[in-house]
């Protein structure tokens, strides 16, 4: 049972940077080159062998992501369950719904705007290696003061700032955490940012506070899609894969 690992995919909040494109249609439904963003995070998740997936969708979204994944032939094998996050309160507040889903199992986040090159089985076979505790991964960017910021002493880990003006590394944590069942309590204990949300940044910090927390970095390309142009940066990335890929298989 330790180490089964279920996936959840979080795919609530309101999409404001994307207004009016998030008026109607949840973030996570629009299109990233050729298909709904959400289909990027399932298909890696499926792929490497996480088959119970919860998604956590907003208010009003949930017969949306249904109706587009019923019809949907690749994700029939999955057991994929949804839950409801009313309102923006942040995405620790959203992971915070996935305690029943995940009874005694340890969990691989993603977040539903999240888009990358990498597959996820490596990443999970270092997490199951590790007896407990949580892993985070790095992207070097250009824009560290867009995401949470990881501070180095040399080699070592000793804090993550979220959106900091002043970034003290070029990387950002990306979107894909693994944590074990200490989580949903570790989340009990937290305070609203200034910004009004449970963060994220402020969970892994807990972890690195007890020692339990260790790193990896992404190798291929990644993206998120908060705004337009991270959105359009998203669907240039995969054209240009999905390119790459059909020019492999002629040759
Ligand atoms: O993309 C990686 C970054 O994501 C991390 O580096 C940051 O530490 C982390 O805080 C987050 O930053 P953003 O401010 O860019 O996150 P955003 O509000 O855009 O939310 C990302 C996804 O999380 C979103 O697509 C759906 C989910 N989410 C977010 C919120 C605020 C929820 O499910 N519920 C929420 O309330």
């Amino acid at each position: 049972m330790k180490n089964e690992i279920a996936g959840v995919i979080l795919a609530g909040g309101l999409g404001r940077r994307l207004d009016p494109l998030t008026r109607v249609a949840n973030k996570h439904l629009l299109p990233v080159y050729h298909q709904p963003m959400i289909y990027y995070p399932l298909e890696k998740m499926i792929r490497a062998g996480l088959n119970e997936i919860l998604i956590v969708c907003g208010e009003s979204d949930q017969n949306d992501f249904e109706k587009l994944l019923r019809n949907e032939r690749r994700f029939h094998n999955a057991g994929i369950e949804f839950t409801t996050q009313i309102g923006e309160d942040g995405i620790a507040a959203a992971l915070a719904l996935a305690e029943d889903f995940a009874t005694d199992r340890r969990i691989c986040v993603v977040l539903g705007d999240n888009l990358f090159e990498d597959d996820l089985d490596l990443e999970l076979e270092n997490y199951k290696s590790q007896t407990d505790g949580a892993r985070i991964l790095l992207k070097e960017v250009p824009d560290p003061e867009r995401f949470g910021v990881p501070v180095f002493d040399g080699e070592k880990l000793i804090g993550i700032e979220e959106k900091p003006s002043n970034p003290k590394s070029p990387y950002a944590v990306v979107g894909i955490y693994f944590y074990d069942n200490r989580v949903f309590d570790i989340i009990r204990t937290l305070k609203p940012s200034a910004r009004g949300e449970y963060e994220i940044t402020d969970v892994s910090n807990a972890y690195l506070a007890s020692g339990d927390l260790t790193y990896g970095h992404l190798n291929g390309w990644w993206s998120d899609c908060g705004t337009f142009e991270s959105l359009f940066e998203a669907s240039r990335l995969v054209r240009e894969q999905k390119t790459r890929n059909m020019e492999i298989i002629r040759d």
